[in-house]
C-alpha cells in the first residue's frame, strides 16, 4: 500500500524544530499541502523555502488564544482541514515545590489547552473534509510516569491521552478520527541533553529494542494515523518507543 496524503490540508503546529519539521516534511513529500507554525519565524520561513511549494509558514505563539484565532482563520481559506496536528510542546523542570506558578501555567497553556481550543476552533474545517484525522503528540510520560521532575509535562501529556479518547467519542460519528502519537525519547532540541551520556544508557536498557532512535522513525506512525491507511482507528495512542513502555 502506497501511503499518500495527496491534496489533503495539514496543520502542523510547533513546526520550527524536532519533530513538528520532520512531520512538515513527511506530510509535504507525501502530497499534502501543510500550514506551519512556531513562534520562530526565520525557521518557519527557511522550512516553508526549502519545501517549495505546498508548505504556509504562519508564526506565533500557541499559547495565545488571538494567534490561534488567526492562524484558524488563514486554514478557514483552504475551506477544510484534512490533518490536525498538534505537536508544539514544551516541558517544566525540577522538583515541584521548586517551581513556580507561572512555569505550571505555561506548560499547561502550550500542551493542552492550546490543544483542546484548536481542535475546537478548526472543528468547522475538520468537519467540512471527507475524512478529517486529528493526531495529538502525548508522550510515553502519558501513559507511564516519568521518574525525572517534570510535574506540569507529566500531568499535560496524561489529560492529552484520555482528551484524545474522548474527542474521538464526541466527533466519531461524524467521521472524524481522533488519535494520539506517544513518542518515547527521540533526538531533538527538548532531548538536546541527549548527549548526556547516562540518558543514552538508560535508553538503551530501557527499550526493548536497546537502542536510541533515529527521527526518521516516527514518519511511518505519523503518515499511519494522518493517512486513510487508518481508517478505521480512532481513539488510539500509537506509542512510539522502542518497547520501553511494554514491560
Ligand atoms: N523528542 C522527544 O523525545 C519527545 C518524546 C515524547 C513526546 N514528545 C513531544 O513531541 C512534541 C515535539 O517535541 P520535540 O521533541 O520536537 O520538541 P522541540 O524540538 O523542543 O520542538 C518543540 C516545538 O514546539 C514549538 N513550541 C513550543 N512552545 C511554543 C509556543 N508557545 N508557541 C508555538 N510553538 C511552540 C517550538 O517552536 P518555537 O520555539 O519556534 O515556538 C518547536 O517547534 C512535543 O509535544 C513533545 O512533548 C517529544
Amino acid at each position: 500500500m502506497d501511503v499518500r496524503v495527496d491534496g489533503k490540508v495539514a496543520l502542523v503546529t510547533g513546526a520550527s524544530a524536532g519533530l513538528g519539521e520532520r512531520f512538515v516534511r513527511v506530510l509535504h513529500r507525501a502530497g499534502a499541502h501543510v500550514v506551519a507554525t512556531a513562534r520562530r519565524e526565520e525557521r518557519l520561513e527557511a522550512l516553508a523555502a526549502e519545501c517549495g511549494d505546498g508548505v504556509e509558514a504562519i508564526p506565533g505563539d500557541i499559547a495565545d488564544p488571538d494567534f490561534r484565532a488567526a492562524l484558524v482563520g488563514a486554514v478557514a481559506g483552504h475551506g477544510r482541514l484534512d490533518i490536525l496536528l498538534n505537536n508544539a510542546g514544551t516541558n517544566d523542570d525540577g522538583p515541584l515545590e521548586d517551581e513556580t506558578l507561572d512555569e505550571i501555567i505555561r506548560v499547561v497553556d502550550v500542551n493542552l489547552v492550546s490543544v483542546i481550543d484548536l481542535c475546537r476552533l478548526t472543528a468547522p474545517w475538520l468537519f467540512a473534509a471527507p475524512a478529517g484525522s486529528v493526531i495529538n503528540v502525548a508522550s510515553i510520560y502519558g501513559v507511564v510516569a516519568s521518574p525525572g521532575p517534570m510535574a506540569g509535562y507529566n500531568a499535560t501529556k496524561g489529560a492529552i491521552v484520555n482528551f484524545t479518547r474522548h474527542l474521538a467519542a464526541q466527533w466519531g460519528a461524524r467521521g472524524i478520527r481522533v488519535n494520539a502519537l506517544a513518542p518515547g525519547y527521540f533526538p531533538t532540541e527538548m532531548t538536546a541533553h541527549f548527549e548526556d551520556q547516562s540518558l543514552t544508557d538508560s535508553i538503551r536498557k530501557r527499550t526493548l529494542l536497546g537502542r536510541v532512535p533515529g527521527l526518521e522513525e516516527i514518519d511511518g506512525p505519523l503518515l499511519f494515523l494522518a493517512s486513510d491507511a487508518s481508517s478505521y482507528v480512532s481513539g488510539h495512542v500509537l506509542v512510539v518507543d522502542g518497547g520501553w513502555t511494554a514491560v
